[in-house]
């Protein structure tokens, strides 16, 4: 596989059927060697490449893609939005998220769907760790976020708080939420991120969803970090989870130094990229053994 090429042409793989990475920028993405493990492991004749678009070059690089015979996408940042957008139809899921990570085509009109919150969920739960029950702080309000609430709450936490530096975000999320959440029984609420040093109660996952590992910092300051780890309760070790995946983000190092278990979002990615291969193939859910290929991943290059 040639691992710079971001030209993905479907017609150059006339045999295969072919899906991609679409995103700006794509070339570091690991989802070609992923999906590779995937297609080897189901036995099919499947080709997985990288498309880069330029940015306002979306819906044509994606509309030339299947004119060329590409079976299906995963769409990354910072297109997710604009692939929600172009759906003729979509996936409960994906309503329910308001951006799109997996795209095919049906009688020639875009179908999308969401398995990133999926993803989130069962990594979380093969590390393992129970979400049901527990008290469950989500850190940023913007479409990452968005894109994991339901099935978090399909989990049947016991309660979900959303915290963001602008308030407003994280209230309109459990605004549009809430009905989901009193189905559940679920305590969904916000509170500024200036203002959890006044949160009385602990938390045993906390998610970073905000784009701040991207820029190289935290989401908190270091007091808010050993805040979080003096409100718990005395013995119990919470999980703290940082959807950036490649590096050891400051967040991630902060809250080990709180005494938190740390996890970054690696498991995540293959996760939510064998749900979309289960899709796309119409293979049973859960078939993809993702073990293997998180070890691999994790695997240091020698
Ligand atoms: P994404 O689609 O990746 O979620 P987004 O919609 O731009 O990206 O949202 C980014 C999120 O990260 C927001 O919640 C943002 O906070 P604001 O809504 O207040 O802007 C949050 N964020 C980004 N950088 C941050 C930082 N340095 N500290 C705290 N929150 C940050």
């Amino acid at each position: 596989m040639n691992t710079h090429d971001t030209q993905l042409d479907p017609r150059m793989h006339p045999q295969q059927a072919v899906y991609g990475v679409i995103g700006n920028p794509v070339a570091h993405s690991l989802s070609p060697l992923i999906h590779e493990q995937f297609a080897l492991q189901a036995q099919q004749s499947v080709h997985y490449g990288k498309l880069y678009a330029d940015l306002g070059q979306f819906v044509k690089t994606v509309d030339t893609f299947f004119n060329r015979g590409g079976q299906g996408l995963n769409v990354t940042v910072p297109f997710k939005l604009e692939a929600f957008q172009i759906c003729q139809k979509l996936t409960e899921r994906a309503k329910a998220a308001g951006v799109v990570n997996i795209l095919w085509q049906e009688n020639g009109q875009y179908v999308g769907d969401n398995s990133d919150g999926v993803g989130l969920v069962r990594d979380i739960e093969k590390h393992p760790f129970q979400i049901t029950g527990k008290r469950v702080l989500m850190i940023g309000a913007g479409g990452a976020v968005q894109g994991v609430i339901l099935p978090f709450m399909e989990k049947k936490p016991n309660q979900i708080m959303i915290t963001n530096r602008t308030l407003a975000k994280a209230q309109a999320i459990v605004d549009r939420f809430l009905p989901q959440a009193q189905a559940f029984g679920i305590q969904l609420s916000a509170i500024a991120l200036d203002q959890i040093m006044h949160l009385q109660e602990g938390y045993s996952i906390i998610i970073n969803g905000t784009s701040s590992g991207l820029q190289g910092s935290s989401p908190l300051v270091f007091s808010q970090a050993q805040h979080l780890q003096h409100v718990m309760q005395r013995g119990e070790i919470g999980l703290t989870y940082d959807m950036v995946y490649g590096k050891e983000t400051d967040f991630m190092q902060q809250m080990s130094a709180c005494g938190f278990q740390v996890k970054d979002g690696l498991g995540m990615l293959v996760e939510q990229a064998a749900e979309a291969f289960e899709v796309w193939r119409k293979l049973p859910r859960g078939s993809l053994d993702t073990g293997t290929v998180l070890q691999m991943l994790r695997k240091p290059v020698v």
